[in-house]
């Protein structure tokens, strides 16, 4: 991306990025039901941005608008500051990437990746050079001359995105392009794209249902609930300040302790921020919240760390802890413990 000195606003330092796209009071409704109510938002050239929500919230449906795969009720798409509202796909500079890559069978890599190419005429020397570049970058020049059937799902999904690029789209829509993989290839892809992504400069969005997919590739997390925008923020502000108790909920485990004369709002306290000791074991600490009271009702290991479950006293509620492999003191069902967390670790949320 090229920033010139006339993009920066006036004593502001952050160079003024460029718009790709704007929905604007787009709505959906599908035989009478609303599926998406107005929604607004721009995301700039260059961007990663990533819808994550509940399946049925609308992700498809909102990518299928700005594709012109699907016509929204009411509002207007802007592409690159033009008006596309009412335009067919094939003259959107858009391109579609779905889970499952439906390549050409019978072509190989090359000529799936050539069809587009062909398609809109591009000479002959040019289709050749971009195909040549796109092999490169997406690894698939050794595997040029296979077809579908001769390859993993990895490189299946790889000659998918490699022809979806191959015609220099503005923006690259990706709907959950990695959810038929399995988890290690899934990380390996994730890291590629990524790559991918920063290499050509193309404004990537992006769905998943995989939380931890959307913190670690994305720029900005768009969180979509029943068709609104739940939160619209960088992957470590998602994390560390949800907004509401979905967005707490639906990014990471999560605690919630309700806070006293508030019904609007919950604390939300993670896992790793619950301090668990002997009951009675400590004194109350001003830079504390005060200790709840329960019981271990079971831990569960996983791997790196063990799920610790208490239920606490008088409300039954069940909040998770988190046990170290280091740490000295390992719980067990039944020990009676005391909890409480650092103020500072408990986010404010709204119901
Ligand atoms: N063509 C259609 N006709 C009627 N309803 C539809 C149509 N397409 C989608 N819907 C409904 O719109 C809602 C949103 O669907 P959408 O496919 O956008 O969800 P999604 O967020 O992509 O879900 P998933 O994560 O399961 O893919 C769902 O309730 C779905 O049933
Ligand atoms: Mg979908």
């Amino acid at each position: 991306m090229e920033f010139k000195a006339n993009d920066r606003k006036k004593g502001c330092d952050t160079p003024k990025m460029k718009e790709m796209i704007r929905l604007v009071g787009i709505t959906k409704e599908f035989d009478h039901t609303t599926i998406i109510p107005p929604l607004d938002l721009t995301i700039n050239d260059g961007e990663f941005v990533t819808l994550l929500g509940p399946s049925g919230c609308g992700k498809t449906t909102i990518l299928r608008m700005i594709a012109g795969l699907e016509h929204p009720t009411t509002g207007h798409i802007y592409l690159d500051d033009e008006d596309v509202t009412s335009l067919a796909p094939y003259k959107r500079n858009v391109n579609m990437v779905f889970q499952h890559y439906a390549l050409f069978p019978h072509m190989t890599v090359e000529e799936n990746i050539r069809f587009g190419l062909m398609m809109k005429k591009v000479p002959r020397e040019e289709q050749d050079n971009r195909i040549n570049q796109v092999l490169y970058l997406t690894q698939l020049e050794d595997l040029r001359y296979r077809k579908p059937q001769q390859m993993s799902g990895g490189q299946q999904q790889r000659v998918a995105i490699a022809r979806a690029v191959v015609n220099n789209p503005k923006v690259l829509l990706l709907d959950e392009p990695l959810g038929a993989l399995d988890y290690k290839l899934r990380k390996k892809m994730q890291l590629e794209l990524k790559n991918l992504q920063r290499g050509l400069g193309i404004t990537f969005i992006y769905v998943t249902h995989d939380q931890e997919e959307a913190l670690t590739m994305s720029d900005r997390v768009i969180i979509v609930n029943g068709g609104r925008i739940e939160q619209d923020d960088p992957p470590a502000r998602i994390y560390q300040y949800p907004k509401s108790q979905f967005a707490a909920n639906f990014i990471g485990e999560n605690n919630f302790f309700a806070i006293e004369g508030d019904d609007q709002h919950l604390l939300a306290v993670r896992p790793q921020y619950i301090e668990v000791s002997d009951e009675k074991e400590e004194p109350e600490d001003s830079s504390r919240a005060p200790f709840y009271y329960g019981s271990v009702v079971e831990i569960l290991f996983t791997g790196t760390i063990d799920k610790v479950y208490i239920r606490l006293d008088n409300t039954n509620q069940m909040v998770t802890a988190y046990q170290y492999y280091d740490d000295k003191k390992r719980w067990k069902a039944d020990d009676r413990v005391a909890i409480r967390w650092k103020t500072e670790d408990a986010v404010k949320v709204t119901k």
